[in-house]
């Protein structure tokens, strides 16, 4: 069954409800001003996975959902995500994402930045109609750790030596504290007892490690064409991630260190030097050890559900950890 096939059988409890909430979402991201509102509608026209706001949906059926705090949250959480993604590509100098050219390419670094500081800005407003000051904090908390995830980045570019630590560090702020917010605030606005929202955010947490630990072996092994955005690019941008990881600490990695610290360093690197790491890292260890450590996380993520008695949305949320290990965009 194909990536887009398992989400929609996924998420067919919570279809109307994932609707309105696009629905919103996009009269949300309108603006009176042509160039943002044709931004912004661009922006929106392929809407990706809808994981963020399916996570924030389906966590509070686990425990009593309250759809008038759910939809105004799982926008802005949704919304905060696109906004990270538009600033993302800028920072990146990225030409395509979900298969199309990216908000910079089309429109420029200029229309991209102030897109994303209006997407930011309409978040603050659809928090404010959740009326929760937890919600307040938890926002302003989430959104301060994916810039610093986002910071970490940008400072390990270029450099050979990222240590496990660094580099768990570094996704944890910049993609798993997003997805466990979302889990915990839906718990927090539908009424769930402390140990539900800690359970919940565990669950968010570690889903979203496994989740970024795959983007980042998708990156090595899938090809432009699955994940809508070009392979082999954290290379070209100098970053190093958990296949290349574990692919230098293999007892044969000795050979290759000099060739892998030249192609991070070099701006332009040729297309040849950088097939011709992906080619060894994918020859070796890394990607099936980094595949471990992903499923690591997703069974500390199965492990916070069991508190949970048995449900259909339960069921559900297992089978999304199945899917984030398994999927191929
Ligand atoms: C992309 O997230 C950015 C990462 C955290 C790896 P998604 O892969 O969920 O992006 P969309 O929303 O489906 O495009
Ligand atoms: C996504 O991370 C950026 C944020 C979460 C802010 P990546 O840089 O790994 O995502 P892609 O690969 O560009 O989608
Ligand atoms: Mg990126
Ligand atoms: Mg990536």
């Amino acid at each position: 069954m194909s990536d887009t096939a398992t989400l929609s059988r996924l998420f067919a409890s919570i279809d109307a409800d994932l609707d309105l909430v696009e629905h919103t979402f996009q009269q949300q991201a309108s603006s009176g001003l042509e160039i943002l509102n044709s931004a912004a509608a661009y922006a929106v026209a392929t809407p990706g996975k809808r994981l963020r706001m399916a996570l924030a949906l389906l966590s509070g059926r686990l425990i009593d959902y309250h759809l008038d705090k759910l939809l105004p949250l799982s926008v802005a959480l949704e919304m905060v995500h696109l906004a990270t993604l538009v600033h993302d590509d800028i920072i990146d100098n990225a030409t395509t994402r979900r298969g199309m050219a990216t908000v910079n390419a089309h429109y420029g670094d200029g229309v991209a930045i102030l897109l994303g500081d209006y997407l930011f800005a309409k978040t603050a407003g659809l928090i404010a109609d959740v009326e929760d000051f937890r919600i307040d904090r938890l926002f302003s908390e989430t959104v301060a750790l994916v810039c610093e995830g986002t910071i970490i980045e940008l400072l390990s570019a270029h450099k050979l030596d990222l240590s496990l630590d660094t580099y768990l560090e570094r996704i944890s702020r910049k993609t798993a504290c997003l997805m466990a917010a979302c889990c915990r605030g839906s718990a927090i606005v539908c009424g769930g007892t402390d140990a539900q929202v800690a359970l919940l955010e565990q669950y968010g947490q570690n889903l979203g490690m496994a989740f970024q630990i795959l983007d980042d072996i998708l990156d090595y092994t899938a090809s432009e064409e699955a994940i809508g955005k070009p392979a082999g690019n954290d290379l070209r941008q100098g970053l190093v991630t958990l296949p290349l990881i574990y692919a230098l600490q293999a007892p044969d990695a000795n050979g290759h260190m000099e060739r892998v610290s030249r192609a991070l360093k070099a701006p332009n690197a040729h297309a040849d030097d950088i097939n011709g790491i992906v080619q060894w890292v994918k020859s070796g260890p890394g990607i099936a050890e980094a595949f471990a450590l992903a499923g690591h996380y997703a069974a500390r993520a199965r492990a916070a559900l069991a508190e949970f008695s048995d449900s259909p949305e339960r069921a559900v949320l297992e089978e999304l950890v199945d899917f984030v290990v398994a999927r191929s965009r």
